[in-house]
């Protein structure tokens, strides 16, 4: 069976305008491969088999062991990069994240080594039709998580997702596998209006232009929209929200939040806010994601359900670090006062190696401006919009019954972080 891709035309240079991004959407919609002919029902009696891309880094690491567990699952593929030492990395990272390594033996479970925005993924023939006949998901999670680079640096991540939809309309059943597109609340860093963001399609691409990733992530959305209009191809899009950490309480220290913490040994303050958050543990995420596969709405939201003050998770951590609590802008100006240095000089950037906070004052000046703007728009604590979950707290039934993130969770980060060495133990508070 063949698979059609789309035409290459030359790279489209970087979008300069919103509407620029429908010429995106417009060629990975181009060309959609027409079902195969003589379709049959699928076999019954089986279990579930998921293909899933990205099970090296956090997110699909966590899903991978859920997916495993699933008694509702015969076959997992886990689709990673090509000459990686993708099973040895696997290994790795289950041992780092608290997971249970055996499941890593069990015959349901198939490391594929693949090269995702290939034609036929650079797998031989005989396992792309095992694949083909077998698969009943596919869960798109891998994904250049890179916020400084613009859109066309993602061509090849949003190819793979065109990849895959042409390989599940290649599909010999009259229901081809679902296609679950893991998005992004990224999405929506421009949403202007009132309340909870809802899961419905975003008209405008206004609402994600700005930065590369955001847009990258919403091209994808609208090119499987027209997927299913023009194939009647299944397919769910989940925006997930912001994730926190690992079942080990571990957050990745390259992120904004575990940087703002460390800055309390610089900064001597935390920064105190009005706002909720709606965060949610890595490990819990992975099981709603890979229950949300079931979803029949195309697009759900993935943040906790139950929000809770930020400052109920952030006191415990200025009572164990010794700092107090001042307001937001009081706390960005200590920050913006201890840059030091020309840009570019060795003397700032061993500053910011400390302080990785410093790195990210870009990010967190422009949340200061959304969290000014709070008294339009609701909005979470650093000016997040707050994302409605009513349709995926129906299908994700972990996600419905998500406990409330308590002071503990904040102090398992401290932990982790404690452990990792990222926060210094030679700090003079209590650390
Ligand atoms: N973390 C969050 O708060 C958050 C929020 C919203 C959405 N998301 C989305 O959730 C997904 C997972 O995020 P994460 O935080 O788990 O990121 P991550 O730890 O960086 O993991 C990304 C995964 O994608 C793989 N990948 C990237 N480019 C690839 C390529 N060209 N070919 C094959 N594999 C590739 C990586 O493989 P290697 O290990 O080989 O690099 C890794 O397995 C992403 O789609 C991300 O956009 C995350």
């Amino acid at each position: 069976m063949s698979m059609h891709l789309p035409e290459i035309t030359p790279s489209i240079p970087r979008s300069r305008t919103p509407q620029d991004l429908w010429r995106f959407v417009d060629r990975f919609s181009a060309n959609l491969p027409v079902r195969p002919t003589d379709l049959v029902d699928r076999p019954t009696g089986y279990k579930d088999v998921v293909l899933i891309t990205g099970t090296t880094g956090g997110l699909g690491c966590d899903a991978l062991e859920h997916l495993l567990r699933d008694e509702n699952v015969g076959l997992v593929y886990a689709f990673n990069r090509k000459n990686s030492h993708a099973m040895e990395r696997q290994r790795l990272r289950f041992a780092a994240r608290g997971l249970d390594g055996s499941l890593l033996n069990s015959p349901k479970f198939q490391m594929v080594e693949a090269v995702l925005h290939e034609p036929d993924f650079g797998l031989d023939a005989e396992l792309l039709e095992e694949i083909r006949g077998s698969v009943t998901h596919i869960i798109l999670n891998a994904w250049k998580v890179n916020f400084n680079v613009p859109v066309t640096a993602f061509e090849q991540d949003i190819q793979s997702v065109r990849n895959f939809v042409d390989f599940a309309l290649s599909s010999p059943y009259i229901h081809a596998p679902a296609v679950v597109f893991v998005g992004s609340i990224a999405v929506l860093d421009n949403w202007k209006k009132l309340g909870p963001v809802p899961e419905l399609p975003i008209d405008d691409p206004a609402c994600a232009f700005g930065k590369g990733y955001s847009e990258s992530k919403w091209v994808p959305e609208r090119v499987l929209q027209n997927v299913t209009r023009e194939r009647g191809l299944r397919t769910i899009v989940v925006r997930v929200g912001q994730i926190e950490g690992d079942r080990m309480g571990h957050w990745n220290e390259r992120e904004w939040f575990p940087s703002l913490v460390k800055s309390a040994l610089f900064q001597k303050c935390l920064p105190k806010q009005d706002g909720d958050i709606t965060w949610i543990p890595c490990y819990e995420a992975a099981q709603a994601l890979t229950e949300l596969r079931h979803s029949s709405d195309p697009i759900v939201h993935l943040v906790h359900p139950r929000p809770v003050p930020w400052d109920s998770v952030l006191e415990p951590i200025a009572r164990e670090l010794n700092v107090p609590f001042v307001p937001y802008r009081t706390w960005l100006s200590t920050l913006e006062g201890s840059v030091v240095g020309e840009p570019g000089s060795t003397e700032q950037a061993h500053a910011r190696r400390r302080n990785p906070a410093l790195r990210l004052l870009p990010f967190y000046r422009e949340q200061e401006e959304k969290i000014e703007e709070a008294h339009g728009p609701e909005r979470e604590a650093m000016g997040f919009v707050f994302l409605s979950t009513d349709k995926a707290v129906r299908v994700s039934e972990s996600l419905a019954s998500l406990p409330e993130t308590a002071g503990e969770r904040a102090l398992m980060w401290l932990a982790a972080w404690r452990k990792s060495g990222f926060l210094s133990t030679s700090w003079k508070g209590k650390l």
